[in-house]
C-alpha cells in the first residue's frame, strides 16, 4: 500500500470469522488457474440438481466459433433451489420481509408460504396456457408478489422480463413487443413515497400497440378501482382461489434461458439481456455468499428495485437459494422521514445492508443526525453499488452509518455479469474508499488503452474480460449478432465492459464510469441514443443530442441540446414541455436537468456531432474545448457556451 493512502485494515472479528479469509481466497486464486475444470466444478455443487453436470465449460470469445456454456448438459429448477430444498429445516423461517411504502405495515412470508404461493402463481399460469421457455412481462411494485412471479415463471421454465414500475406505457410496450410476451404481471397501483404509479392504466395505454398480449392478470395493491378488459384482465386474488399449492417444478437444462432484463446501451434500443439457468444462479448465490459472507437466517436488504438487476440477483435469486431473510422494501429513502432506512434497519433487525452511492449522497446532504437517532446495531456490513461512489460519500457511510464498525463491500458488475465481478472480500481485502478492489477468483479483468493494446501494472484503461465466469449473459434476446458485436468486437476476443478503470500499484480496481455514450443517473443506466430518439419524436425538435454531466446527488445529470424546427420559437414552456416528454416517453428517470435551444450542433464535415464539446460545455468547463478546427461550423460553439443553461 503507498505511503499517506487512507487503507482501512480487515478488522480481527472478520478475518476469523469470514469462510473467504485471506488464504481462502489466495488458495481459490490458485486453484482456479491450476484446475479450473475442479474450481468451477465444486462451485456448482452449492447448487440442488436433478442431475449433475458433467460438461463444466465450454466457451469463446472469438467470432470464428463464438459460445458461452457452462454447465451445458446439468439439469435443475431454479424454484427448487431457491425454495423446496429449504423447506425441511428452514420452512418456518422468514423468508421475505416485506416494508411497506407506510412505515406502519410489513408482512413476513416463511419459507413455506412462499413454496405455496409461488406454486399457485405457477398453476395460474398454467392454467392461462404458458410454457416451459414462453415469455412472461412482469410489471409491478416491490411486493412479494414480485419475486413470487417471477419464481413462478422459473418453476414452470417460463422466461421472465420484469420491466421496472418507472417506466413508460410506451417503455414498457416496447419491451413487450421485442420479447412477445402474451402475459403481463401487473398490479391496479403502486405506492412510493406516498405517490400512487397507476401501473395497470401504463399496461392498458401499453397493450394499445402490443395486440400480442392475451392476459394480464392484476396483483390488487391499493384496491383502487381500474379499467378491466373483459377476457383479457383478471385479478390474481380471483384466480388463484382453489388453486392447488403444489405445482411439479419444470427440469430445465442448465443452458435453458431463465430470465430476460432490458438495459440500455451506447447504441439503438435497449437490449434484451438474457441469463440461463445454471449458471446465473451459481453466480448469484456464490457471490451473494462471499461477497457478503452469508451465513442461512441472516437478514439482508438489498434497496434495489426488482426491475433492476441488482434486485434480481440480490433481492430475489441470491439470498433465497442461500436460504435469506431477505426485505423487500417498497418505499423511498426520505419518505416519511429521511430516517427511514435507518428506522427499517432497526424495526427488522437487519444484518447486512446494501444500496447505491446515489442515495448515500443524498442523505448524507441531510446531515448526521436522520442516522444518529436510529441505533443500527444490528448491522455488520454495508455495501453499494451501481455508480462509481466517491470518497466522501463512502467515508460517510463507513464513520456515521457504520459508525467505522462495519466493513464495506463496494461491488463492481453490470447486468450482462449477472453478478458482483470485483468487490471486496469482508474478511480478506483492506479497503480503499472509493475502489472496488480486487477481481474475485476466476474473474480475469484486464485494462487495455483504445488501440486494444494491453496495459500492465499500474494503469489506467478500457476494461475487459478476458475469460467467462458462469453468471455472463449469454445473448441479446433475438439477436445474437449483436450480442457480439456490441461486446466481442471492440476489442476482438475480449469481453468489453463499456467502463474505464484505474489500477493502482496494489492490484486495486477505480471504476471511472462508462467510457461510451451510456449516463449513470442515480443508478439508472440510460443510453443517449434513447433520450436523443425520445426528443426527436417532439413535434416543436429537429435535432437532439444528449450528454451526461457530473451531478452531485444523482451520479450524472442529463443535458440535452436540442434545436427546434424552423418555425418553432423558443420559450420556457417549450423547455419545460421537452422535459415533460422524455419523462412521460421513457420514464420520470429520465427527464433531463437541463434543455439548451441551439441554432445549431458542433459537426465534423462529416456530419458527426462533436460530444466531447458538449460534454464540456454541459459541465461548465469551456475554458478548453480542444480542437474546434475540424468542425464544419465552428462558430456555434460560441453561441453554444453563451446560451448555456443552469
Ligand atoms: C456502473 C448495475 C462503479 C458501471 C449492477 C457499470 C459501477 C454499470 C459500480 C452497470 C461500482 C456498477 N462502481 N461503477 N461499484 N457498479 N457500476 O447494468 O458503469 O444497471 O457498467 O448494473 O454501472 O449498470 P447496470
Amino acid at each position: 500500500m503507498s505511503e499517506g493512502e487512507l487503507v482501512i485494515p480487515v478488522p480481527q472479528e472478520w478475518a476469523s470469522r469470514a469462510k473467504m479469509n485471506a488464504a481462502a481466497y489466495e488458495a481459490a486464486v490458485q486453484r482456479v488457474e491450476a484446475d479450473p475444470e475442479g474450481y468451477w466444478t465444486e462451485l456448482a455443487q452449492r447448487l440442488d440438481w436433478i442431475k449433475f453436470p458433467t460438461k463444466i465449460k465450454d466457451v469463446s470469445f472469438n467470432r470464428e466459433d463464438f459460445h458461452i456454456r457452462w454447465y451445458e448438459d446439468g439439469i435443475l429448477n431454479v424454484s427448487v433451489n431457491c425454495l423446496d430444498r429449504h423447506l425441511a429445516e428452514r420452512g418456518d423461517q422468514t423468508a421475505i420481509i416485506w416494508e411497506s411504502d407506510d412505515p406502519h405495515i410489513h408482512t413476513f412470508m416463511t419459507y413455506r408460504e412462499l413454496h405455496a404461493e409461488v406454486c399457485r402463481m405457477a398453476n395460474v399460469l398454467k392454467a392461462k396456457g404458458v410454457k416451459k421457455g414462453d415469455r412472461v412481462t412482469i410489471y409491478l411494485p416491490m411486493i412479494p408478489q414480485a419475486a413470487v412471479a417471477m419464481l413462478a415463471c422459473a418453476r414452470i421454465g417460463a422466461v421472465h422480463s420484469v420491466v421496472f414500475g418507472g417506466f413508460s406505457p410506451d417503455s414498457l410496450a416496447g419491451r413487450i413487443q421485442d420479447c412477445d410476451s402474451k402475459i403481463v404481471i401487473t398490479a391496479d397501483e403502486g405506492l412510493r413515497g406516498g405517490r400512487v404509479v397507476p401501473l395497470k392504466a401504463n399496461v392498458d395505454e401499453a397493450l394499445k400497440e402490443c395486440p400480442g398480449v392475451t392476459d394480464v392478470i392484476v396483483v390488487r395493491r391499493t384496491k383502487a378501482e381500474v379499467n378491466m378488459v373483459p377476457g383479457r384482465d383478471a385479478y390474481y386474488g380471483d384466480l388463484k382461489q382453489g388453486v392447488s399449492d403444489q405445482c411439479d417444478p419444470e427440469p430445465m437444462n442448465a443452458e435453458d434461458p431463465l430470465f430476460i432484463l432490458y438495459t440500455s446501451g451506447s447504441t439503438g434500443k435497449p437490449k434484451g439481456v438474457l441469463h440461463t439457468t445454471g449458471g446465473y444462479l451459481v453466480w448469484a448465490s456464490w457471490t451473494h455468499e462471499v461477497v457478503f459472507d452469508y451465513r442461512p437466517g441472516e437478514v439482508f436488504w438489498c434497496t434495489a428495485d426488482i426491475g433492476w438487476v441488482t434486485g434480481h440477483s440480490y433481492v430475489v435469486y441470491g439470498p433465497l437459494a442461500n436460504a435469506a431473510t431477505t426485505v423487500i422494501f417498497e418505499g423511498v429513502p426520505n419518505y416519511p422521514t429521511n430516517s427511514r432506512f435507518w428506522e427499517v434497519v432497526d424495526t427488522h433487525k437487519v444484518e447486512i445492508f446494501y444500496t447505491a452511492p446515489t442515495a448515500i449522497r443524498a442523505l448524507m446532504r441531510d446531515g448526521d443526525e436522520p442516522v444518529k437517532k436510529t441505533s443500527r446495531k444490528s448491522i455488520r456490513l454495508l455495501g453499494t453499488v451501481g455508480e462509481p461512489i466517491n470518497p466522501e460519500a463512502w467515508l460517510w457511510y463507513y464513520k456515521v452509518v457504520g459508525e467505522e464498525r462495519c466493513p464495506i463491500v463496494d461491488t463492481w458488475w453490470q447486468t450482462e455479469t449477472g453478478a458482483c465481478l470485483i468487490s471486496p472480500l469482508p474478511g480478506c481485502t483492506p479497503l480503499k474508499p472509493g475502489s472496488a478492489t480486487r477481481p474475485l477468483p476466476g474473474v480475469k479483468c484486464q485494462l487495455v488503452d483504445a488501440d486494444g493494446k494491453v496495459l500492465d501494472g499500474a494503469t489506467s484503461g478500457n476494461l475487459c474480460l478476458t475469460d467467462s465466469w458462469p453468471g455472463q449473459m449469454r445473448t441479446v434476446y433475438g439477436d445474437h449478432e449483436r450480442f457480439i458485436s456490441t461486446y466481442f468486437t471492440t476489442y476482438p476476443g475480449k469481453y468489453f465492459t463499456g467502463d474505464g478503470a484505474r489500477r493502482d500499484a496494489d492490484g486495486y480496481y477505480w471504476i471511472t464510469g462508462r467510457v461510451d455514450d451510456v449516463i449513470n443517473v442515480s443508478g439508472h443506466r440510460l443510453g443517449t441514443a434513447e433520450i436523443e430518439s425520445a426528443l426527436v419524436g417532439h413535434e416543436a425538435v429537429a435535432e437532439a443530442a444528449v450528454v451526461g454531466f457530473p451531478h452531485d446527488i444523482k451520479g450524472q445529470g442529463i443535458y440535452a441540446f436540442v434545436t427546434l424546427k424552423a418555425d418553432v420559437a423558443p420559450s420556457d414552456i417549450l423547455q419545460a414541455d421537452l422535459k415533460g416528454w422524455v419523462r412521460r416517453e421513457i420514464g420520470p428517470f429520465a427527464a433531463p436537468e437541463a434543455v439548451q435551444f441551439a441554432a445549431g450542433l458542433p459537426k465534423t464535415r462529416s456530419g458527426k456531432i462533436m460530444r466531447r464539446i458538449l460534454r464540456k460545455i454541459a459541465e461548465n468547463d469551456t475554458s478548453n474545448l480542444g480542437d474546434t478546427s475540424t468542425l464544419a461550423d465552428p462558430a456555434v460553439v460560441d453561441d453554444l457556451v453563451q446560451n448555456r443553461v443552469g
